[in-house]
């Protein structure tokens, strides 16, 4: 058999610049070890998320040129609404800019203090957006989920005796919905099974409870079903899809991820009431119902991207790429989350790194330590990611210590792949040295890791 190869070629190139590792060392001090601060032309590989990093495709830019710019009834947010229906199923869309605005609009309707939101592990702007409203979200992920070297081909199942028991403790009334994240971002970009989604939405119905999604990698999810899940090996992935939403009261989406476009974000659902009852928050928090704070290119453009990013030959090059470095990583010894998931690679820093206590933040160190090596940009998930509790404001100790590598979706080649490893490779043959981490010198009230200052120990 022939190798896979990505079914697109380059038309379009943007540079890359190189500086020495003893000026970015110099540059990472500078910015207080936050890799949020650094400016991207000074990243040699740019890990550090798959979020509106993608490159559109030649159809996406000529949508761009069409974009009706009507305040209202824009032809794009018709184009938009019909894809979504067509690919989903929902009838209703409310856009948004991206998806932690369709998060602020969704809770706002449904979310109110004392609340308790379960599902499979919140990503941090979900589980910020429920603690902003003063409720609590719930993280009933399957234990195996947070053994990184353990090999389960579902790691963002939700356990449904632990999902169960919260429900019977909190009661109906304080829980507004159960939401399914997939893939699920914060333990590792693990898909969830139809099995579980199916289960889950019959426990939920049960109990009478609505079920969201937070589809942000819903294509990924699909393509891993289609893969690991045997009953499914034979359906198409736009079956699959429909299959996954088939319980789903709600989903939204941040269309950065697999929309393959920049920016943007939506709400889809098929209840009238509850539309209407967004659509207030919208006018509010983003704008005009039939553009919410997208462009009417943005919207013509994600039209486009959503029917590419279910595409099956884009999906298992995509997949194929991420397991690609998971592959090359797996040989330099280093330890990752098994099975390697749809978007990223995450390295385990509490098994690497193993003589530096979680307090000083081991994941930032190794992405501290990527950065100044290679020029590698990742993101840690880990203590600083999870930061302080709500009511004790002490730091919470994270299941994991992860640091991610996000691939951008159409951007980088196998040597960039082949680039990357080499850098994590001479990172761990150095580990020995790396003796402390950091301790914080400043922080902000939420969402801390995005602005953090940090010193060396
Ligand atoms: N849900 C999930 C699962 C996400 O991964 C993200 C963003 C959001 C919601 C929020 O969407 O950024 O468009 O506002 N994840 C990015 C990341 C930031 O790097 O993983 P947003």
């Amino acid at each position: 058999q022939l190798p896979t190869i990505p079914p697109f070629k380059t038309k379009v190139v943007e540079p890359v610049y190189f500086r020495t590792r003893e000026e970015r060392k110099k540059k990472i001090r500078e910015q207080h070890f936050n890799l949020f601060n650094i400016h991207s032309d000074w990243v040699i590989v740019d890990l550090m998320t798959d979020s509106g990093t993608g490159a559109m495709s030649e159809q996406q830019w000529s949508e761009i040129m069409l974009g009706d710019e009507s305040y209202a009834g824009s032809e794009s947010y018709f184009k938009l609404i019909r894809a979504v229906k067509d690919i989903m199923g929902f009838e209703y869309v409310a856009p948004t800019h991206q998806g932690r605005a369709a998060e602020n609009i969704l809770f706002s309707a449904t979310v109110r203090e004392g609340d308790v939101v379960p599902g499979n592990a919140h990503f941090d702007t979900t589980k910020g957006h429920i603690e902003f409203r003063k409720a609590r979200a719930m993280d009933c992920t399957i234990k195996e989920a947070y053994d990184t070297g353990l090999y389960h081909p579902f790691k963002g199942n939700i356990d449904l005796e632990k999902l169960e028991s919260v429900i019977k403790e909190y009661g109906k009334d304080r829980i507004p919905f159960i939401n399914i994240t997939v893939t699920c971002n914060t333990v590792g970009g693990q898909p969830v099974s139809l099995q579980n989604i199916r289960e889950t939405s019959a426990l939920a119905k049960k109990y009478g409870i609505p079920v969201y999604m937070d589809i942000a990698r819903y294509a990924e999810n699909a393509y891993f079903i289609k893969n690991r899940e045997a009953a499914y090996k034979d359906w198409s992935i736009r079956d699959i899809i429909r299959e996954m939403f088939k319980d789903a009261d709600v989903v939204w989406m941040s269309s950065k991820k697999d929309g393959l476009v920049n920016i943007g974000g939506f709400i889809a659902l098929n209840d009238p009431d509850l539309y209407e009852r967004l659509g207030q928050f919208t006018i509010v928090y983003e704008g005009f119902l039939t553009y919410g704070g997208m462009s009417g290119r943005a919207m013509g453009a994600l039209a486009v991207g959503l029917y590419e990013g279910v595409d099956f030959h884009y999906l298992q090059d995509r997949v194929h790429q991420v397991q690609y470095l998971g592959q090359k990583l797996k040989d330099y010894g280093i330890p990752i989350q098994e099975p390697v998931g749809g978007h990223a690679l995450y390295i385990d820093a509490k098994k690497m790194l193993p003589h530096i206590p979680q307090t000083q933040y081991p994941a930032q160190l190794l992405a501290v330590e990527a950065y100044i090596e290679g020029g590698v940009r990742g993101v840690e998930i880990g203590t600083l990611l999870a930061d302080r509790d709500p009511e004790t404001g002490k730091d919470r100790l994270a299941e994991m210590e992860l640091l991610r590598l996000a691939l951008p979706r159409r951007v980088y080649s196998r040597s960039h792949m082949d680039y990357v490893a080499a850098t994590m490779a001479r990172v761990a043959a150095r580990k020995e040295e790396l003796k402390t981490g950091f301790r914080i010198t400043k922080q902000a009230q939420i969402l801390r890791h995005f602005t953090v200052e940090l010193e060396r120990i």
